[in-house]
């Protein structure tokens, strides 16, 4: 959506705060020995005691409030009392919701405890990435050319980008114009940001796939060569400066 008046602005505020302080809180809760459908419920209260409601659920009829991906689960995690988080996993949440006609997305992953199994340099570069591309995206720019500096610094870091998940036009729907903020430089994607314009930026850092493929249950992605990624995802409005950061509530770079 383009905000072109204060109650929009205040509007998308407030979505967004419901879906980060719920992205925030369940990161707090999530522990090892619970399973994700636990976690799931725990996040769907909090949005509810908000007002909001899921937009995959919404949206997609998803199976659960939030999507939680562990370890080999790239995105789109469904969950349930069999996937029970253990010491080191590599978590991601997403939450996304609609509240009051207005739509929020924003997501982040995180190791569970201890950093056992090392996913912590990953999911630095994933954060790190996702700052330096929202600071630099203003009116005017091209997607394509944020789509190469993800890009860019995955590759200086040792990664690789997930190519068929995209950033998104948000605010009045989950998914709307633009369609596609992909993490590469597709350089048939000649569009432009525009100022005033809400927006869900977010990476799909890798540490060998490029490809999500979709799994039996028609929802759970996994990488095409395996491996791991972190995704780091924010709500913004384009100025012509520094974006507004809406979910900045998620503590994600904290
Ligand atoms: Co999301
Ligand atoms: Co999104």
């Amino acid at each position: 959506m383009s905000i072109s008046t204060d109650n929009e602005k205040t509007g998308m505020q407030l979505a967004s705060d419901a879906v980060a302080i719920t992205l925030r809180k369940m990161r707090e809760y999530a522990k090892p020995g619970i399973s994700t459908k636990e976690l799931d419920e725990y996040g769907g209260e909090l949005l509810a005691q908000m007002g909001a409601k899921s937009a995959p659920f919404l949206t997609y009829n998803f199976p659960g409030y939030t999507c939680i991906s562990v370890n080999n689960v790239v995105a789109h995690g469904i969950p349930s009392e069999e996937t029970i988080l253990q010491e080191g996993d590599l978590v991601n949440i997403d939450v996304s919701a609609e509240l009051n006609g207005y739509w929020a997305d924003n997501g982040g992953s995180f190791v569970l405890g201890e950093d056992i199994h090392g996913h912590g340099k990953l999911v630095e570069a994933s954060k790190a990435i996702l700052r330096k591309a929202i600071s630099n995206i203003k009116g005017g720019v091209r997607i394509s050319e944020i789509g190469k500096l993800i890009e860019t610094e995955a590759k200086k870091a040792g990664y690789t980008v997930i190519k068929n998940l995209t950033g998104h036009g948000v605010g009045r729907s989950l998914h709307e114009e633009p369609h596609e903020i992909a993490n590469y430089c597709d350089k048939y994607n000649t569009t432009r940001f525009k100022k005033n314009s809400v927006v869900a930026i977010e990476t799909f850092i890798s540490t060998k796939s490029t490809i999500a493929d979709t799994q039996a249950d028609g929802w759970t992605l996994t990488g095409n060569k395996g491996g791991y990624v972190a995704q780091h995802e924010h709500t913004i409005m384009v100025t012509g400066g520094e974006p507004v950061i809406f979910t900045a509530q998620n503590g994600i770079w904290d």
